[in-house]
């Protein structure tokens, strides 16, 4: 139990703290009361691939020439293969996706690194249901998935993520100008 009374679970090999508390605009603390994320592949809810490519293509495709969410959507049209990469997950919180991770042999920009193999890439929750695990849980799920599928250590670029990453057991590798690349041995 932490000191402010809330409890750690664990759902598979995912930690997850049921409540927190936070300070909003530096009033007294309110805790929050935080159910676990589900986290399933996108190959097992093709329903929800639209809403994961508009993600996507906001957060990092905006401003790359002829790009649109249809050619994000193309892209994760190859993650239909369950239990292969290349491989999204998604969290929802009860029926309401909030997150997605993905998991790809080469990451775009990542090409000065060919040595360097599979990528954790596209860690995105929605701005109103973060600070709350969300992001960490996605990691570590994809982290456990390429466990399971023999990977024995993952990579990632990142621009001012680093502590993010550095606090679920990451460390740099390399840096090139302001991209971060950072390693992480499975458990396999
Ligand atoms: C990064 C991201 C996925 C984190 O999701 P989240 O659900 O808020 O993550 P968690 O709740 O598991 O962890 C949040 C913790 O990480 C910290 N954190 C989040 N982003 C961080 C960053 N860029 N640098 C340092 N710390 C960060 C928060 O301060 C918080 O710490 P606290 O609980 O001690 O306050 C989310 O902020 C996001 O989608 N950002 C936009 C996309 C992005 O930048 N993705 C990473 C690309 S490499």
């Amino acid at each position: 139990m932490y000191p402010d009374g809330s409890m750690s679970f664990q759902s598979g090999n995912l930690m997850f703290r049921d409540r927190q508390t936070r300070h909003f605009n530096n009033d007294l603390p309110v805790t929050l009361t935080i159910a676990p994320p589900r986290i399933e592949q996108l190959a097992e809810r093709p329903d929800l691939l639209p809403v994961v490519a508009t993600w996507i293509y906001q957060e990092w495709w905006t401003a790359v020439d002829g790009a649109s969410v249809g050619t994000l959507t193309d892209l994760l049209r190859a993650h239909r293969v369950p239990d292969q990469m290349p491989l999204t997950l998604v969290a929802t919180l009860k029926t309401l996706p909030v997150g997605t991770a993905t998991l790809l042999v080469h990451d775009v920009g990542t090409e000065q690194w060919p040595q360097f193999s599979p990528w954790l890439a596209a860690v995105y929750v929605v701005p109103e249901y973060r600070y709350r695990g969300i992001g960490a849980a996605l990691v570590n799920a994809i982290v456990a998935k390429a466990t399971a599928l023999g990977v024995v250590a993952l990579y990632l670029q990142t621009v001012g993520s680093e502590k993010f990453y550095a606090r679920l057991g990451w460390r740099v590798l390399r840096t090139a100008e302001e991209k971060i690349l950072m390693s992480k041995p499975t458990a396999g």
